[in-house]
């Protein structure tokens, strides 16, 4: 059985100076060119590794402001490198955490034009083995810390007319992820509860629904999503002001092409 994304199993990294603990005021620093208040903001989380590190190079690559949240600095500033963007380390598993780092944000650029909610745990194993203490660390971080962060900068977004909020899910399947997919069925109930709910005030949600990726919460191996494909779906969603995005592995759109029996197969093994 394994954690990955966060706790024992992945944390802290060997060239992270101290481990995140208790709750932090998030600092902030800048990074390569200067910070333009005029430009979208968007505040992504995750944006230490994997799908979240992407989507901040890709919403960077379009000129957006960006603010970057996750524990581990160092992995935080290697992908602010080269832009204006701002790192917000904060754990978001801790109590305070979700407050703190949307105080930070608001501070540093007075809005919030895109969360992209990209941090999350999994854990592997059979649930009749799960340590209670990892079914809290999942559901806190995965849908907990989420729904509170959202619930710190929606205020501002209602208030300025416009605003968009992304989470992200993950399609039913792989096996032994009982926890995991119960967080991913709760974002998917409040994605569409909080569309509903926030109709005619501008503000939208988008729901993303990758196929398996190839970041560190994923066992290396081929025919996966790369984080960059991720990345390009969640930014075209949001131009597009998309409810819903789902993306595919290449091999698995190659065998939908190919009969419904194979596509079953690579569904039910690979999730
Ligand atoms: N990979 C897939 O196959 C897949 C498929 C569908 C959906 N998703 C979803 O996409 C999201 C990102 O997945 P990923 O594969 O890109 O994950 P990843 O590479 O493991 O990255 C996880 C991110 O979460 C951050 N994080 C972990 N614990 C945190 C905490 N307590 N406070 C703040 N940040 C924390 C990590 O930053 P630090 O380590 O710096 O704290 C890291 O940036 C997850 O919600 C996942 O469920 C993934």
């Amino acid at each position: 059985m394994t954690l990955t994304g966060s706790g024992p199993a992945h944390d802290p990294p060997a060239h992270t100076p101290r481990r995140a603990g208790a709750p932090v005021p998030a600092r902030t620093r800048v990074y390569g060119p200067e910070r333009r208040l005029d430009r979208r903001v968007a505040l992504v989380t995750g944006a230490s590794s994997g799908i979240g590190a992407a989507t901040a190079r890709r919403f960077a690559m379009d000129g957006w402001q960006l603010l970057l949240n996750g524990r581990d600095r160092y992995r935080l500033e290697r992908t602010a490198a080269g832009t204006s963007a701002v790192v917000l380390p904060a754990d978001l598993a801790a109590p305070d955490g979700p407050r703190l780092l949307a105080r930070s944000a608001l501070h540093t650029t007075g809005r919030v034009d895109v969360l992209v909610a990209g941090a999350g745990i999994r854990w592997t194993g059979p649930f009749a083995a799960m340590p209670h203490t990892d079914i809290d660390r999942v559901l806190t971080l995965d849908l907990n810390a989420t729904l509170h962060l959202v619930r710190e900068v929606l205020p501002t977004m209602i208030a300025a007319g416009r605003g968009r909020v992304v989470l992200l899910g993950a399609r039913a399947g792989a096996g032994e992820e009982a926890v995991y997919r119960a967080a991913q069925a709760g974002l998917a109930a409040f994605a569409g509860a909080l569309r509903e709910e926030l109709r005619g005030t501008g503000v939208g949600v988008t729901f993303v629904v990758p196929g398996p990726v190839d970041t560190a919460s994923r066992t290396h191996r081929a025919g996966l999503l790369t984080p960059g494909e991720v990345a390009a779906t969640i930014f075209d969603a949001v131009r597009r002001h998309r409810d819903e995005a789902h993306v595919a592995p290449p091999a698995e759109s190659r065998a939908r092409a190919l009969g419904p029996g194979l596509y079953r197969r690579l569904r039910d093994r690979f999730g």
